[in-house]
């Protein structure tokens, strides 16, 4: 069996994806034209070629415009279905799914609308693909305190569709400080918490996503290297870290793949898991995802299949759940 077959062949788990990041350029053109909203480029190709970033804001700029063709519940719901499919076509059989409300509601389109798209298409896919699933709502954190509760309140009717609530968008600059009074409340209504952390931003930015948010694990948390006692508390604690490696690539946060730390990692016993964050974007889904990473840095199939546990473990699932699939 080659690498790219063991890799197809072994159950994985997605843990950070965000719904609006798989938007390919052919749907997008489509919902445009059936929303009569104008596009700035004239084809998939024009699209493609301007996804070139020197940084994570290059990107979210481009990101975020590419979302504002999303309106109705029917729009969530194909872009939702399309990334199902491509996940169950490279043996993902859970994936836990980030949206972004905020990119949504600040255009006037309902929360409902949002969410609901989103749910249908998780619920086809558990009925017709096997695939299971939870949502998590990210507050974009160079928004307001103030805007993010509002938004944790839009999200109190739909508690049962969402396990947890997470922090994206702009890194330095918007500490998880800003948000641990929201973190606190959302927490006090039943939801789990993860954030992103170490992407751009400083170790410190981690510490405060453990200590201020309380979070589960810790999306991206590459700079945790840089910090011994935090290296300790992450293996002691066995706390995820979900690694992007692509997304890595393209934002400019490795310059190569052959010098991700990755493989660091993993020598210190880090609990990393490996996953496509914005795959429509970064030129791969998880099956890319681990393929180029494993051939970058030599992995073994020993360690793929450990990477693969690890997410099985990392995900939100119940221990009897987890076992079924480990
Ligand atoms: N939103 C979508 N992808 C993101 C990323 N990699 N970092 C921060 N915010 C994001
Ligand atoms: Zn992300």
């Amino acid at each position: 069996m080659n690498l790219e077959q063991y890799i197809l062949s072994i159950p994985k788990a997605e843990l950070h994806l965000h719904i609006e990041g798989s938007f390919e350029p052919e749907l997008m053109f489509e919902i445009a034209k059936r929303n009569q909203i104008a596009i700035k480029y004239k084809s998939v190709e024009e699209v493609k070629a301007a996804y070139k970033f020197g940084n994570l804001q290059d990107f979210l700029d481009i990101y975020y415009a590419g979302a504002g063709v999303l309106q109705n519940e029917q729009d969530f719901y194909d872009l939702t279905w399309a990334y199902l499919q491509r996940a169950h076509s490279e043996n993902v059989v859970h994936t836990e799914i980030f949206f972004d409300p905020q990119t949504h509601t600040d255009r006037g389109i309902a929360f409902a609308t949002v969410i609901n798209g989103i749910d249908r298409a998780l619920s086809d896919a558990k009925q017709k693909l096997g695939i299971s699933s939870k949502i998590i709502l990210c507050f974009l954190r160079h928004l307001s305190e103030e805007a993010a509760f509002e938004t944790l309140a839009q999200s109190l009717p739909f508690k049962d569709k969402i396990i947890a609530v997470g922090l994206d968008s702009s890194e330095v600059g918007f500490p998880p400080e800003k948000f641990e009074r929201v973190f606190a409340k959302a927490r006090e209504e039943g939801f789990l918490t993860v954030a992103h952390a170490g992407e751009e931003g400083p170790a410190s930015y981690i510490w405060q996503a453990l200590d201020l948010l309380k979070v589960s694990r810790i999306d991206h948390g590459n700079t945790c290297l840089t910090d011994k006692k935090l290296i300790k508390r992450l293996v002691e604690e066995q706390i995820p870290l979900t690694v992007c490696p692509l997304s890595n690539l393209s934002l400019r946060v490795v310059s190569d793949l052959k010098l991700h730390p990755l493989k660091q990692m993993l020598a210190k016993d880090l609990m990393v898991t490996i996953n496509s964050d914005d795959p429509a974007y970064f030129g791969g889904y998880i099956l890319q995802n681990y393929l180029q990473i494993a051939q970058a840095l030599n992995l073994t199939f020993d360690e793929i299949s450990l990477l693969a546990q690890n997410s099985i473990k990392a995900s939100f699932l119940s221990p009897k759940e987890k076992a079924e699939l480990l």
